[in-house]
């Protein structure tokens, strides 16, 4: 399954450079996604050496996955927010989106990298939706959002009401990665893909431990999605959750097509947006999310979708089709700042819940300001937030997730054998041999055995029927079919195993 964004971009093999073991920075940055990139260049704009280590390739992750709408109206987010947090918190969360939002469109205009300005929805089919749209439009008020009700949407289908944000922002992302890419590079900075790194000293200058050697560097950041390191033990405090995106082609488009960009307020969630592609505009769709490893067929959600948008959209016929994770925090507010054991040396910036387009920005703004020795009132303000009863809860909710899977997969690992016969085409299965969770799976008509145990924190593997991965249902640690590590808080591959 691949992305229209990485199926149609490619950053240029001569935008990277080799890596150079010993090598001394002012900061060196791990990941190559939205919020790495966007560090990275402001560190560099300020004179800084700078390096960014990507483990795999940019945008490989969830940035290269997303379906990049760049709005200030998110779902039904700030009325969750303010939940659990004050309104002086809820309208530093917006202003942070705020100029995360100004800071990337003023880079695209000044790059020349296109983008287009579209209405942001939230929309509800019932009317628990609906109630929900009324506390989102007095949250978005509270913020001095300029939100309203809305009877037009667009939609081919019927709402039982929406609610509206004029002139939001959509794009290609990695267009904006490739020219972040351009201008780090422009500024002196170093950019290596393959490298990940899976260690780091505690006392300045750290030492960076990766898989090609180690180098040096006055601060880190780790802009990995979810903070690898363990440090703090924000896997414990983050949801992982996976969700799906289809693009089509559509009878009758452009005119056959909603020009605005939708999410519903209801579940299973639904959203829409166009995608001009080469003189074409493209729909896409997604939704149906889940917690990571815990959904028994990621492909049977992949199958609802393709199922839904042939009911609204006849006709419709699909060019792309995948999967992306993103973090949610306890209470919805995104976690930047220092590292606990880091030496005050060590930066993360998490938690965006699928809104990352502003959020990475602004966790970039306020994480150079922190460094360069400067500081940003918005940031201070969400960096003071409480942890409020209800926050207790959903921690608790997120971690019963792990303690019921955990002993029950264990358990289950343990007591069946590992069928000798290899799996089916696009199948995998764990078992036990000589004592231990063994995972076995055939993908293109190659079999393989790898350890069944994520080498996070001991996770007993799911199959995952749609990428032909596997999951951990613990905290979103992925691999694929080999072994090779994909995504998480994990650092190693899986261990093959003989025969
Ligand atoms: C399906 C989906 C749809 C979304 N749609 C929207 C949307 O419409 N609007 C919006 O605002 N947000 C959206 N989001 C959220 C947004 O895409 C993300 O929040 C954002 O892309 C996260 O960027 P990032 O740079 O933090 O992480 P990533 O893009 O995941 O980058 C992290 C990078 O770190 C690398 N890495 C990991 N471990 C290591 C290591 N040990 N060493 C070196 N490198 C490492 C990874 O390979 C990866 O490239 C969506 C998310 C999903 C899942
Ligand atoms: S991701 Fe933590 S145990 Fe697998």
């Amino acid at each position: 399954m691949k992305s229209v964004w990485l199926d149609t971009y490619e950053v240029p093999s001569t935008a990277t450079d080799e890596f150079v073991p010993g090598a001394h920075y002012d900061t060196v940055v791990a990941g190559a996604g939205l919020t790495g990139l966007t560090t990275a260049v402001l560190l560099a704009r300020a004179g800084q050496r700078v390096a960014v280590l990507e483990a795999r390739s940019v945008g490989a992750v969830t940035t290269g996955n997303t379906t990049a709408k760049l709005s200030l109206l998110q779902g039904a987010t700030l009325s969750q927010i303010r939940r659990h947090q004050s309104d002086e918190v809820l309208r530093a969360y917006v202003e942070g989106n705020r100029e995360g939002m100004s800071w990337l469109v003023r880079h695209l205009e000044e790059r020349g990298v296109p983008f287009q300005r579209r209405s942001a929805y939230t929309y509800a089919t019932t009317s628990r939706g609906t109630s929900q749209l009324r506390k989102e439009l007095e949250a978005a008020r509270a913020a001095d959002l300029h939100v309203s009700w809305t009877g037009d949407t667009g939609l081919p289908y019927e709402v039982a009401g929406a609610i509206t944000l004029p002139d939001q922002v959509q794009f290609h992302p990695m267009e904006v990665l490739g020219s972040l890419v351009a201008e780090l590079r422009e500024r002196g900075g170093t950019l290596v893909e393959g490298v990940r790194i899976n260690g780091a000293g505690f006392r300045s200058p750290l030492t960076v431990q990766t898989s090609a050697g180690s180098v040096e560097a006055d601060r880190l950041v780790l802009a990995t999605g979810t903070p690898v390191l363990d440090r703090g033990g924000y896997f414990a405090k983050l949801s992982p959750n996976r969700s799906y995106a289809l693009t089509y082609r559509v009878p009758g488009a452009p005119e056959s097509i909603p020009e605005g960009m939708y999410i519903s307020a209801d579940s299973p969630t639904r959203t829409l947006r166009t995608v001009p592609l080469d003189g074409e505009e493209l729909l896409l769709v997604g939704g149906n999310d889940h917690v990571v490893g815990r959904s028994p067929s990621p492909q049977a959600a992949v199958d609802d979708l393709e199922e839904w948008t042939q009911r609204h959209f006849p006709g419709a016929e699909r060019t792309h089709a995948w999967a992306a994770q993103d973090y949610q925090s306890v209470n919805l507010v995104p976690f930047i700042g220092t590292l606990p054991r880091g030496g005050g040396n060590i930066y993360l910036a998490t938690g965006y819940n699928k809104w990352g387009m502003s959020n990475a920005v602004a966790a970039a703004i306020a994480l150079s300001a922190e460094i360069l020795g400067g500081s940003v009132p918005w940031a201070a303000t969400l960096g003071r937030r409480v942890t409020t009863p209800s926050d207790v809860l959903t921690s608790l909710r997120f971690n019963a997730g792990v303690g019921v899977n955990a002993p029950k997969d264990w358990l289950k690992a343990e007591l069946q054998e590992l069928p000798g016969e290899a799996p089916g085409e696009g199948q995998g299965t764990v078992g036990r041999r000589t004592g231990r969770p063994v995972a076995a799976s055939t993908v293109d008509g190659r079999t393989c055995r790898v350890s069944g145990v994520c080498t996070h924190l001991g996770g007993v593997l799911r199959w995952n029927d749609a990428e032909r991965s596997w999951d951990c249902p613990l905290h979103g640690s992925r691999f694929a079919a080999d072994g090779a590590l994909l995504e998480g808080p994990a650092v190693k591959d899986l261990p093959r195993v003989d025969g």
